[in-house]
């Protein structure tokens, strides 16, 4: 039994996971209010709601699990990328717990995390196959956009990605443009739902073969409101998150071609998008899509992962710190 803790941003996360990849409980304290009033994250507030939070999580994970800390076999952490402070209080309770009863520790690289989110194997009761090697994952949040390709669950090798904003990034600020709450892409997905996705002629930008680009997609937003103030609010919505959604599955189809794969399985928390979820079915090939806890931060994607990696044995994790990026 794996007990994987995830604090990189601002869901304060536990799990219990199997060798096997069975989920016996991913608890997520979201912390998404807290941050709304500034429009986005406060590194600060996050890592001391974290501290706060860490505790009776970890204590409801494993509640949940039916389980005692005493069956705990194996701890794994987000080592990073995220926010330093955040992290640092996630990585900080994993030693404790871990040294306290001289378990194994696996630091884990959260974007490894969300490359394996659908390896995962059914939660109980709700029978769903996961996917195996070789597949592409595409990997949308607010923080980062890339496509990987995984031959070997222990690892993943990006094939492109975003060389300016991510995905989420681009759905959060366009939602502040259009006057909408934090986070942005639940917002623009539900109001895009009323609109035209034809009504804007929004741009795709291409640049080099399976990178992305959303930056000028959000600058042509900010003229378009600017031109055009009483524009439909419902059909900028709609054509915005078309932009997106094309510039993400064109992508995918490339790199499905170019490396002759025919499994795919999205994560992030865009990967939540009603039109995403719809358009990757019409790419011709196997396609996994988590249920959307498993696409957003969670802490069972982080044991996910590590069920794959080779853990420290104590005390040679005591010196691990936290990275806010990993190359
Ligand atoms: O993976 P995630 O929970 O956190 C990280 O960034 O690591 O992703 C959050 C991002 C936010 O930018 C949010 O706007 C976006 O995922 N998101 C969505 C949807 N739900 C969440 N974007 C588009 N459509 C959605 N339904
Ligand atoms: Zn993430």
């Amino acid at each position: 039994m794996i007990l994987a803790i995830e604090t990189s941003c601002d869901d304060t996360c536990a799990a219990l996971v199997t060798d096997g990849g069975e989920i016996r409980s991913n608890v997520i304290a979201s912390q998404g209010l807290l941050h709304a009033r500034y429009g986005g994250v406060v590194p600060e507030i996050a890592s001391r709601r974290h501290l706060e939070l860490v505790d009776a999580v970890i204590a409801d994970a494993l509640e949940r699990a039916g389980s005692r800390l005493d069956e705990v076999e194996t701890v794994a952490v987000t080592q990073g990328p995220g926010l330093i402070g955040a992290l640092l209080v996630g990585l900080s309770s994993a030693k404790a717990l871990a040294a306290t009863r001289r378990l194994p520790l696996v630091p884990v690289d959260h974007l490894h995390g969300h490359v394996t989110a659908s390896t995962l194997g059914p939660e109980r009761g709700a029978p769903r196959s996961p996917i195996e090697p070789p597949y592409l994952c595409l990997v949308a949040s607010g923080g980062h956009t890339f496509l990987a390709r995984v031959d070997d669950p222990a690892t993943y090798v990006v094939l492109g990605q975003t060389l300016d904003d991510a995905a989420g990034e681009a759905f959060d600020k366009g939602a502040r443009l259009l006057g909408l709450g934090y986070p942005g892409g639940p917002e623009i997905d539900r109001l895009a739902g009323e609109g035209d996705p034809e009504a804007f002629a929004f741009p795709r930008s291409a640049p080099r073969e399976l990178d992305f680009s959303f930056s000028g997609l959000k600058t042509a937003l900010l003229y378009r409101l600017r031109d055009e103030p009483d524009a439909d609010r419902a059909d900028l919505a709609a054509s915005y998150q078309r932009a997106i959604v094309e510039a993400l599955t064109a992508r995918m189809r490339a790199a499905l071609e170019r490396e002759g794969l025919d499994r795919l399985a999205i994560g992030g928390g865009v990967a939540a998008n009603t039109e995403l979820r719809a358009a990757v079915q019409d790419l011709g090939v196997a396609v996994w899509v988590p249920p959307t806890e498993l696409c957003t931060d969670n802490a069972a994607m982080i044991a996910g992962a590590a069920r794959f990696l080779k853990p420290l044995p104590y005390p040679e994790y005591l010196a691990l710190d936290a990275a806010a990026r990993i190359q």
